[in-house]
């Protein structure tokens, strides 16, 4: 295993910014480097704004990397874990859901099973659940309210299923809460029923949480290398904490994202890795960016409205589905490649049909290879086309990497929410109205308000309307 305490490993595993791709020396319709420069004031206020914040203590989520006692911990838990089944489920839904599962995609080799179930699908969730052999299996129930009807559902199904096959004694070693310290309902049933339990630190909202025990658990259970990814995270972190575009990439990220949706209209951020391995890294982001940036006032109560459509895709594949639109519909995008130098393994394509073109020039080349060249040639068709790209380099997939890249990714959204003005961290309309109408058409005493307003709003339906 590389030492990423030495520096020239940490060096040569760096994540590297190209925005060459954004900017008009590169791409017609590019911003142009004034208007960067222009910017760059307001981002240096912006970034030493969030630094006070930081140090006063408002800012939790960016110090998680410098937590032994809490990762001493999650990984003596894991290690328990993972001594006594062969199984671990994790059932949580939004920030305390897409972390783990980000991970786990990434990072995750076996031989423990670990299943995120995010969803009060009867069928996807029954037929995991039917699946299991209960016995062998752990459930990781997180939370970080506590309230979340969606996971309270899958908990209650569970804890039901469990003790009826276990009994009222064992069933109990069979569950793992990770939910708020002190509050919520599931802190209670923790407190009443003594199962472990980890916290989410106070002020770390769900998308946030991934390098709490929110993520971190489930990544240990499997086997990860959870303190290469906090290492990944607070090199990241050392590297974001210059006022300088030229020096700090999550500062340049956000100034770039939020140049292009103020100056040039761009209302969707694409985000595109060239790896399988990915994909819910691209999910993990849309909620991070969605939720932090959407805004309908600014941090003074004034109309905003900010915030971009984050898109999460995968090359090659949406190669083949999405990128017609890219190239030849409105220029309202923004793509974020993520290219992988090395994939880690290699396979060789063999030679054959050697009269026939079409097939031939493939002969011998790695599908890796194969890869990377469609990362550069998409790359290539956008900047031709002047469409807005930025291209991320990862040297290869592992825990120090993504450590890196989810660090970037967090700070590059703070830190375009503070251009837009925007309080990043909070989530009211999702929180506050999904919240207040689910309990209540759910029957949940004291809302019922929110059932009253969703039946007077379906009966007031046209009925013309319905086809
Ligand atoms: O970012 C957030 O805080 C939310 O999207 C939450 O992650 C989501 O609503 C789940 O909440 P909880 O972890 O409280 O169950």
């Amino acid at each position: 295993m590389p030492d990423f305490r030495r520096k020239a490993v940490r060096e040569r595993m760096a994540v590297r910014l190209d925005a060459s791709g954004m900017l008009g020396e590169a791409v017609a319709d590019g911003l142009t480097r004034a208007e960067l420069d222009g910017l760059a004031a307001r981002a240096a206020e912006a970034a030493r704004a969030l630094a006070e914040k930081r140090a006063a203590g408002e800012l939790p989520m960016f110090d998680l990397a410098q937590e032994p006692e809490a990762l001493g911990r999650i990984s003596a838990l894991a290690r328990e874990v993972r001594d006594e089944v062969d199984t671990l489920v994790v059932l949580g839904i939004g920030g305390s859901a897409l972390g783990s599962r980000a991970i786990l995609g990434a990072l995750a080799e076996g031989p423990m099973r670990v299943e995120v179930a995010d969803n009060v699908d009867p069928w996807s969730f029954g037929t995991l659940l039917d699946g299991l052999d209960l016995k062998r299996t752990a459930f990781n129930v997180v939370s970080k309210s506590g309230d979340t009807a969606a996971t309270m559902a899958q908990f209650l199904i569970v804890r039901d299923r469990l003790l009826r096959a276990l009994g009222a004694i064992d069933y109990k070693s069979h569950v793992i809460v990770t939910t708020d310290a002190t509050g919520g309902s599931l802190r209670q049933i923790v407190n009443d029923e003594g199962f472990r339990d980890l916290a989410v630190p106070a002020g770390v909202g769900g998308r946030f949480s991934v390098l709490t025990a929110a993520g971190l658990f489930p990544a240990a259970v499997a086997g990860v290398r959870v303190e290469d990814l906090l290492a990944g995270a607070a090199w990241m972190d050392a590297r974001a904490q210059s006022g300088s575009l030229s020096e700090n990439p999550a500062l340049l990220l956000g100034a770039l994202l939020y140049l292009a949706e103020t100056r040039r209209k761009t209302n969707v951020v694409v985000l595109m890795p060239y790896s399988d391995r990915l994909r819910p890294f691209g999910r993990w982001f849309a909620q991070l960016w969605a939720e932090s940036l959407g805004k309908s006032v600014d941090v003074d109560g004034r109309p905003t409205h900010a915030g971009s459509t984050p898109q999460p895709a995968v090359g090659a594949t949406d190669q083949h589905s999405q990128l017609q639109l890219w190239l030849d519909g409105p220029a309202d995008k923004v793509v974020i490649f993520i290219r992988v130098e090395d994939h880690g393994r290699e396979i060789e394509i063999p030679s054959a049909y050697g009269d026939l073109e079409g097939v031939s020039y493939l002969s011998g080349k790695g599908l890796g290879g194969l890869l990377n060249m469609e990362q550069r040639a998409t790359e290539r068709a956008l900047q031709q086309r002047g469409r807005l790209a930025l291209t991320l380099s990862v040297p290869q997939l592992n825990a120090f990497t993504l450590g890196q890249l989810f660090q970037l990714f967090e700070a590059a959204t703070v830190f375009a929410g503070a251009l837009h003005r925007v309080a990043s961290w909070d989530q009211p309309a999702a929180a506050e109205e999904g919240r207040r109408l689910t309990f209540g058409l759910a029957g949940r005493k004291g809302w019922e308000d929110g059932a009253r307003e969703v039946e007077a709003w379906l009966a007031a339906k046209p009925a013309r309307d319905v086809v």
